[in-house]
């Protein structure tokens, strides 16, 4: 094992699964393949050669260009090339995922599978499932490059993009002002885009479809996020009338197959408001140039064919660059390249930070005094107060209701709704006499489902211990949580038994660690 080279068994599962910095080197080593390549030079500085090492292809969806340059890539590698054939394989006797991947990577010293599926979020759950099942047996940790996860992402067509914006500017890494045109809803490229536009220094993003083919919300605001100016429009129409037209046009086909029948039925509508016409073409800006992750649709295509031999034409050279960049991100796995990489890496995940904190008795309250209205003084116990303060009184109720059903509260106690200092102030309040402690999954749950809230600790009449109970950081393996997602792995009808886990983003949303799904707190619960 490889213990220097930070590349050295990574996986790819989302495009920001490699730093900025070494999204940069990926690019300045293909610019150097593609010009060895060119000048006709020895190559052989940038390939593995290593029969021992397993490049699979499980492509459970169609691919022409991503399976093929990854086949060609592993070639001009002289390893272990496989091809997987989903269609006659024990995916269809229903084997899970990981069930496979422990079968296939036995047979070589190393594997590095790609992978394209429906399944939203396949690669990172592999590559913990995977990787702890290796360790286990003292193997290799196998690789997992993720080749379009439904609708989800496809970093490796991500950097080939930026990689070929990059060649079109001259290297020019400053800034990009770049349209994103298209299917913007269910187009994976386009996600992934949100963390690959960061190779420029400066971005301005116009996305530009009709609301039923928008950007999702929660990519929109991570683009914001990340400090891209990001501007909408819905039709090419309406943005050639706009005061500020990019010359890097990125179109996307509709994902036909992706959508729901009442989109569908309105095809011709909105494919029309995203597909080029030959009454735009003296409304671009000069030097323009189009892009395209292809397939265009033969009989209506977004730019229409005969723009192919004209110097708009950006999307071919685009392809062909599918082939140099692959060949670089196997070597960069591979251990083959790395070694002079000097940039920093993602940051790793942090630690559990701390959502409990201890709050000071200010006075040793007596229990009469404070929770006098209504709920009966408890002597010894435990008393969860502050619930949804200041939310309309049918939240505070449903809050209450909540916390009773999660931790499973059958027991005697009792609670109610009251009013703050503030007499126009409500919260909700749990008085538990019999309970004289709280396990720390209990207190997670608590502060998961009701955060603000504060719990007491009662002992001969007096609050002798107070806390305060925040949103924790990462909320994960609650039997009474799961993604809303259909098409994520961990949705519980997938059964490839990967344990739920979500991490909080941005205040009150927490985003599933594999399909990156943002959902409102109150949304992962079941119950
Ligand atoms: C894209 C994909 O599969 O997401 N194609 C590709 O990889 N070149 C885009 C698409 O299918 O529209």
């Amino acid at each position: 094992m490889n213990t220097v080279n930070p590349l050295y068994g990574r996986s790819l599962a989302v495009a920001g699964d490699l730093s900025v910095d070494e999204q940069r080197y990926l690019y300045r080593k293909t610019r150097e393949l593609k010009e060895n390549w060119r000048k006709n030079r020895n190559l052989e500085s940038f390939r593995i050669r290593d029969p021992e090492l397993a490049v699979y292809l499980m492509f459970l969806e169609n691919s022409t260009r991503t399976k093929e340059s990854f086949r060609n890539a592993a070639c001009f590698h002289d390893v272990k090339l496989n091809v997987f054939d989903a269609s006659s394989s024990s995916f269809t006797k229903s084997e899970s995922l990981v069930d496979t991947v422990k079968m296939l990577f036995g047979y070589s010293r190393r594997s590095i599978f790609i992978m394209r599926t429906k399944m939203e979020g396949v690669c990172r759950a592999l590559d913990e499932q995977v990787g702890e099942y290796a360790e286990r047996i003292g193997m290799e940790k196998p690789v997992f490059i993720n080749g379009g996860d439904g609708r989800h992402e496809h970093p490796t067509q991500e950097y080939l993009d930026e990689f070929t914006f990059l060649e079109h500017r001259n290297w020019d890494d400053s800034h990009l002002h770049v349209a994103l045109i298209g299917d913007l809803h269910h187009g994976r490229t386009v996600h992934s885009k949100t963390e690959g536009l960061k190779a420029f220094h400066s971005v301005k993003v116009d996305l530009i479809a009709p609301e039923e083919m928008a950007l999702p919300e929660s990519y929109k605001s991570r683009m914001q996020e990340n400090g891209f100016e990001v501007v909408e429009w819905g039709s090419i129409d309406e943005y050639l009338d706009g005061p500020d037209v990019s010359d890097t046009w990125y179109f996307t086909r509709l994902q036909l197959e992706r959508m729901g029948d009442e989109i569908r039925e309105r095809e011709t509508e909105l494919r029309k408001a995203v597909t080029f016409r030959k009454s735009h073409l003296d409304r671009l800006p000069e030097g323009a140039r189009f892009f395209h992750p292809l397939p265009r649709h033969r009989e209506k295509p977004v730019i229409p064919s005969f723009l192919d031999s004209t110097p708009l034409n950006g999307w071919d050279e685009q392809s062909v660059n599918g082939y140099f960049t692959r060949i670089i991100e196997l070597a960069m796995v591979a251990g083959k390249l790395g070694d002079d990489f000097n940039g920093s890496s993602p940051v790793p995940e942090s630690k559990e930070a701390s959502f409990v904190s201890e709050v000071p008795v200010t006075r040793k309250t007596h229990v009469e005094d404070r929770f006098k209205v209504g709920i009966k003084p408890v002597e010894n116990g435990i008393v969860i107060d502050h619930i949804a303060k200041g939310q309309p009184l049918e939240e505070i109720w449903n809050r209450v209701e909540k916390i009773r059903r999660i931790l499973n509260l059958n027991v005697r106690s009792s609670h109610g709704v009251f009013h703050t200092n503030n007499p126009a102030e409500f919260k909700g309040i749990i008085s538990l006499p019999d309970k004289q402690e709280i396990s720390p999954t209990e207190l997670k749950k608590l502060a998961a489902v009701s955060p603000g809230c504060s719990l007491n600790i009662i002992a001969e009449s007096s609050v002798i211990k107070k806390f305060r109970l925040d949103m924790p950081p990462k909320i994960y393996n609650f039997a009474e949580i799961s993604c809303k997602n259909p098409e994520c792995v961990t949705y519980p009808e997938a059964y490839q038994h990967v344990t739920n886990y979500f991490f909080r983003t941005g205040g009150e949303t927490f985003t599933c660690r594999y399909c990156g799904k943002r959902h409102a707190y109150g949304d992962i619960w079941d119950i």
